[in-house]
């Protein structure tokens, strides 16, 4: 028998084992991401090993469940993101760029259950920063006399066999990637050693019952393991995203087996740290400039949460250069099909105009629902028409024109008209959806294809 290699060649960004090197993962795309490492030993692929399992109890489906005391924060943007709390015995994978403020939030979140819960212990465990940097985070927090057990280390061995001896209720790793267990022949970082690592501290916070954050630092280029291997090994997954260049920060769940996803917290750096963001509908329009045409205001969702955001358009000539496009905050892809929409239904001609679209504040948005409104800021930078400032809008868009219902427009009106929107550019099928009721105080205007949008600017 061929004589087994002793190395797998994996890829640090989705964590894809290869028997041969090659420059491209196959599964997630990255170029030069596949790194040579040492085979995990004994305690992952031990099944080779004489020994018998033992047999599996199966019952029935309905039966008694455990129901979880979930730990209420104080932050209650994490409460809302978590699904109502955080769960005993959970694991939370935060992602985000390095900067973004990972630190910062859950030094916060470890503080604020300490000082909320003085009988709980909770241990925020640096594998970045010295003791002294955390402090001096800490006392610029004003968070230096919360109950909180820091320590800094990056051995898991020394952790977990410290966690044994106590009673944890919180604990956070700050990061995944820092920690290392010296059975396991790669370097920190590596997708086996963050495997490794991540796998023990998960066994112990399970077997234990505490609460385990992990952070993980998302990088593009792969050198350092992206905390995407992890995220079948969590119950939880946050991604704390921001433009550095402005102050607000939205932290996402994107997978969450205790509580719904696309929820959403804001968050506003200052200073002194994250300060929730209660109305982030206002926070979002705060710079908005009233009536300049190429802007318009989308009633937007975002979990269960209405959230109204300013979608910006400019649309010039493009001389001999070629059209250009350039997108911030959405889907390019999705820019381009509208544009086309437009061309084909309405006759309108982008083929010698650059079209650039940003979305105010450098939000993300990925629902479908803000067709319109790109549509509308767009025709209104083409034809320099201003929309009236106190108008919302909200759509879909085919193919052939046509404007599709959206779900809960009732909610993304009501927030709307909290926040002094007296107009409204819904699709007509909302009328048709006889549980959907209208609100009063608002004038509508029902539109069924893009042919009539191109009408109202005319
Ligand atoms: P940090 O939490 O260290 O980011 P991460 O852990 O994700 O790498 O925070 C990074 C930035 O946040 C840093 O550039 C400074 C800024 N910051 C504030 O603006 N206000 C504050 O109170 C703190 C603690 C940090
Ligand atoms: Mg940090």
């Amino acid at each position: 028998m061929a004589k087994k290699s002793a190395i797998d060649y994996v890829c640090q960004s989705c964590g894809t084992v290869y028997p041969k090197w090659q420059g491209k993962c196959d599964a997630c795309g990255e170029w030069n991401s596949i790194v040579e490492e040492k085979k995990p030993s004994a305690e992952f692929s031990n099944l080779s090993s004489k020994k018998q399992g033992n047999l599996i109890d199966f019952v029935s489906l309905n039966g008694e469940s455990q129901t979880y005391q979930r730990l209420v924060t104080n932050l209650s943007e994490i409460n809302r993101v978590s699904g109502g709390g955080l769960v005993p015995g959970s694991v939370i994978l935060v992602g985000g760029d390095p900067g973004i403020g990972k630190s910062t939030l859950l030094l916060q979140i470890c503080a604020g259950v300490a000082n909320k819960f003085p009988n709980n212990s909770c241990f925020y465990i640096s594998g970045e920063e010295a003791i002294d940097q955390v402090r001096i985070r800490a006392k610029r927090l004003g968070l230096a006399d919360a109950p909180v057990r820091l320590a800094s280390t990056t051995s898991v061995k020394d952790i977990i066999a410290t966690l044994e001896k106590e009673n944890p209720s919180l604990v956070i790793i700050d990061s995944i990637q820092t920690m290392y267990i010296d059975d396991v022949e790669s370097t920190p970082g590596s997708v086996a050693q963050v495997r490794a690592a991540a796998y023990e501290l998960i066994k112990i916070a399970k077997k234990k019952g505490f609460i385990l954050f992990l952070v993980g630092h998302v990088t593009k280029q792969g050198s350092i393991a992206g905390p995407r291997v992890l995220e079948h090994m969590v119950d939880t997954v946050l991604y704390f995203e921001g433009d550095r260049g402005h102050h607000f920060r939205i932290l996402r769940a994107v997978k969450n087996r205790y509580g719904a996803t696309d929820e959403i917290g804001v968050f506003e750096m200052q200073d002194n740290g994250l300060i929730e963001v209660e109305n982030p509908s206002a926070l979002f329009l705060a710079e908005r400039q009233g009536c300049v045409s190429g802007s318009c205001v989308f009633a937007g969702i975002e979990g269960s949460r209405p959230l109204l955001v300013e979608i910006q358009a400019l649309v010039g000539n493009s001389g001999y250069t070629g059209a250009k496009r350039a997108v911030v905050g959405w889907d390019s892809n999705r820019l381009a099909m509208i544009l086309a929409v437009l061309e084909a239904r309405c006759g309108m001609n982008f083929s010698t105009h650059d079209v650039y679209l940003n979305i105010a504040g450098g939000l993300k948005i990925t629902e479908p629902a803000a067709d319109l409104a790109v549509a509308m800021a767009v025709i209104s930078s083409m034809t320099n028409k201003p929309l009236p400032a106190d108008m919302v809008v909200f759509g879909e868009i085919g193919l052939s024109g046509e404007i599709r219902a959206v779900s809960q427009p009732t909610l993304r009106l009501k927030e709307a008209q909290k926040l002094g929107f007296s107009n409204a550019i819904i699709p007509n099928s909302f009328a048709k959806d006889k549980k959907q009721k209208l609100i009063t105080g608002m004038t509508y205007h029902e539109i069924g294809n893009v042919q009539r949008l191109i009408s109202r600017f005319n």
